[in-house]
């Protein structure tokens, strides 16, 4: 969840200076402070412990205390510090270690579990908010997707996918930079236009990816309305019929981050896309609009 990567963003900020200390000889004095904050931040939680791995901490220490240097003789024999540095590796190779942390989601009795990525792997390592908004859409309804083949673009997790699988789809194709030849009756994708380079990605991958008669359902928080305006443009340039519909996340949909809608200019956006010259013959709602 995006909570998650602000946790994981702190996470990185407090390891990396500790982190910086530890690999400059000429803040030696700071040493032992390090370990020690170091040690108790490992306590914080499973991301300080995914920070810790990915900057090679216990690379780090233990080529720190292998050095014939007398400060190094110093912090092996400082028995607080060598404690504290036994805990940091022990923390850096437990169950805690084993990279992202396991969630469950249910929606409406359709339950996925997801193992996220680390914040380096990129955006798509965490599940986003927007996700639950799209989830709760197709388990109320299955019948936009039921013994079909489904194309998801920019999966991330897959969360999205995985639900559609766990609800009806007859096959899902999850991807996130493949490419795919072949063409589906319906294109799933979440949060994927924050970009504006996306606005024409995405109308491109509909329009050559989504079978004549097939249905795109999209779900995106609007955080740049010009990226929606050309969008719709794309859209119309490729033949697309564009709809959309403006849709409220549940409070705890945001990560427990309140006032977050306040965050997004244009709110959140279901949108339904499919050929105009050859549109789905039955949308799953009749409250999608046309965009002007
Ligand atoms: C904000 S994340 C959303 C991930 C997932 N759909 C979700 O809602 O949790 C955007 C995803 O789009 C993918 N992505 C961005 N640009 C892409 C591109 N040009 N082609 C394919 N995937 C792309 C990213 O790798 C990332 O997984």
């Amino acid at each position: 969840m995006e909570s998650d990567f602000l946790e994981l963003l702190v996470a990185n900020e407090r390891v990396g200076r500790w982190m910086d200390i530890l690999m400059d000889p000429f803040q030696r004095s700071r040493h032992k402070f390090a370990i020690t904050q170091l040690q108790q931040d490992l306590q914080r939680g499973p991301s300080y412990i995914e920070e810790a791995n990915r900057m090679g901490v216990t690379q780090v220490l233990t080529k720190l205390l292998s050095q014939t240097s007398p400060v190094a003789a110093e912090l092996r024999g400082d028995e607080k510090t060598m404690e504290a540095v036994s805990r940091i590796i022990a923390a850096c190779s437990g169950p805690m270690a084993c990279g992202g942390k396991v969630s469950s989601f249910t929606y409406d009795g359709v339950t996925v579990h997801i193992r996220e990525g680390a914040l380096g792997d990129g955006l798509g390592a965490k599940v986003w908010s927007v996700c639950h908004i799209m989830c709760r859409e197709l388990v109320r309804h299955p019948e936009i997707f039921r013994g079909q083949q489904v194309l998801e673009l920019g999966s991330g997790t897959g969360l999205v996918g995985l639900v559609a699988a766990a609800a009806g789809a007859q096959q899902v194709v999850m991807t996130d930079y493949e490419d795919q030849v072949q063409q589906f009756p319906v294109i799933l994708a979440n949060e994927v236009m924050y970009e504006t380079a996306h606005a024409q990605l995405v109308a491109a991958a509909i329009r050559h990816r989504l079978a004549h008669g097939g249905r795109a359902l999209l779900c995106c928080a609007v955080r740049d309305q010009a990226v929606f305006d050309m969008f719709r443009d794309s859209c119309r340039r490729w033949g697309l019929r564009y709809r959309v519909l403006r849709v409220a996340p549940n409070a705890e949909d945001l990560g427990g981050i309140r006032g977050r809608e306040r965050d997004y200019e244009g709110g959140f956006l279901l949108m339904a896309v499919d050929h105009a010259d050859a549109p789905a013959a039955d949308w799953h709602r009749d409250d999608f609009e046309p965009v002007a």
